[in-house]
């Protein structure tokens, strides 16, 4: 007992107000009041003794138990006291400093457009696709029905890879395929993202941006694309007074096949901006649909092409420069969010 006298002593005295951290505080605590700690085992002991000694040592032994606790409990409320202080003063703020200047980002005009693009589709009843940028060559070219060694492949300037079958993706219609296959129609999708082309000048990057349309289902002819684009373009250019124009082309993936002119309050200033077509029959069997059952249209335009004009920009370059001062001349405030997509990203 009184080896337990001196040990409680030694604790409270020394042991305890030395300690400065709450988990050395549980050891030593532990050590003492634990399932195996010093007082339990004293208590044990208890049993070999009569009667009264048990009472009277039972009762020392239990003073030693509430002297400890009121000493851990009151060591824990000091080390407590002091992590809050120590919190506090390292969290100072040091009111004599200058202010940080108030530079606020802004949103790349790509990004602000693609926002915009996205939003009014999704009012046409459009979903959204993804693809990989890094494409098969069948996605790319042979499901849209352009055969190896066809010429329109020279249309492309691709990117190849090491392994030959392997490109960076030259337009968004690979998404078309990927889409489609092993679906069923109806599909009513636009795509948008990266496409890349071995191509460099004022109105050319190697990395540029394209938007794709599809709209398949029974019973979709030429005047419901010419009908879709009108509108899409009113909305985008936000004007009532917009022309279109469609001029006979050739894609190997739709047939017929239009390029399509656009001119702005009636000026005559015609300005190539998308190509569109009615996707080709190949291209619905590659997927797996009849094409007696099934048609419909698709349409590919560039965002940087729309962005410029839309905005008066002259030089395609400097989009992906990254020069700053660039940015804060043609891009965009965060809080200027198309009101759909802000539903969507909060
Ligand atoms: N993929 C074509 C291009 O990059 C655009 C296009 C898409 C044309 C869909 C017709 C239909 O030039």
């Amino acid at each position: 007992m009184d080896n337990l006298s001196s040990k409680v002593e030694h604790c409270i005295s020394s042991e305890i107000p030395r300690i400065s951290t709450l988990k050395d505080l549980d050891e030593c605590k532990h050590r003492f009041l634990g399932k195996s700690g010093l007082i339990i085992l004293e208590l044990k002991k208890l049993s070999a003794l009569s009667v009264d000694e048990k009472k009277s040592f039972g009762q020392q032994i239990n003073s030693f138990k509430d002297i400890l606790i009121d000493a851990f409990e009151k060591q824990k409320a000091v080390i407590e006291e002091k992590e809050v202080e120590k919190k506090l003063s390292s969290e100072l703020v040091d009111l004599t400093l200058p202010p940080r200047d108030n530079v606020a980002g802004s949103v790349h005009p790509i990004t602000h457009v693609k926002r915009q693009v996205l939003e009014i589709f999704s009012s046409m009843g459009f979903t959204f696709r993804d693809g990989p940028e890094i494409e098969t060559d069948y996605y790319n070219f042979t499901a849209l029905n352009i055969p190896e060694h066809h010429p329109a492949r020279a249309m492309h300037d691709t990117f190849y890879m090491e392994d030959e079958n392997i490109v960076l993706r030259t337009h968004t219609s690979s998404v078309q395929i990927r889409s489609m296959e092993n679906n069923k129609p109806p599909f009513k999708f636009i795509s948008m993202g990266r496409t890349y082309r071995c191509d460099y000048d004022a109105t050319h990057t190697p990395m540029f941006h394209q938007i794709e349309g599809v709209y398949i289902d029974k019973n979709i002819n030429m005047s419901h694309l010419k009908g879709c684009l009108n509108d899409f373009l009113g909305k985008f250019f936000d004007k009532s007074d917009i022309s279109i124009r469609m001029r006979p082309s050739y894609f190997p993936f739709t047939e017929p096949s239009a390029e399509v002119d656009i001119s702005i309050a009636k000026s005559n200033n015609w300005l190539e901006i998308l190509g569109c077509g009615m996707v080709h029959p190949n291209v619905l069997r590659n997927v797996g649909l009849n094409p007696e059952e099934y048609q419909g249209f698709a349409f590919g335009m560039g965002i940087e092409r729309i962005t410029m004009l839309k905005y008066g920009m002259k030089d395609l370059r400097p989009f992906f420069d990254g020069d700053l001062r660039w940015s804060k001349k043609f891009g965009f405030s965060a809080f200027d969010i198309p009101s759909l997509i802000k539903d969507v990203i909060g």
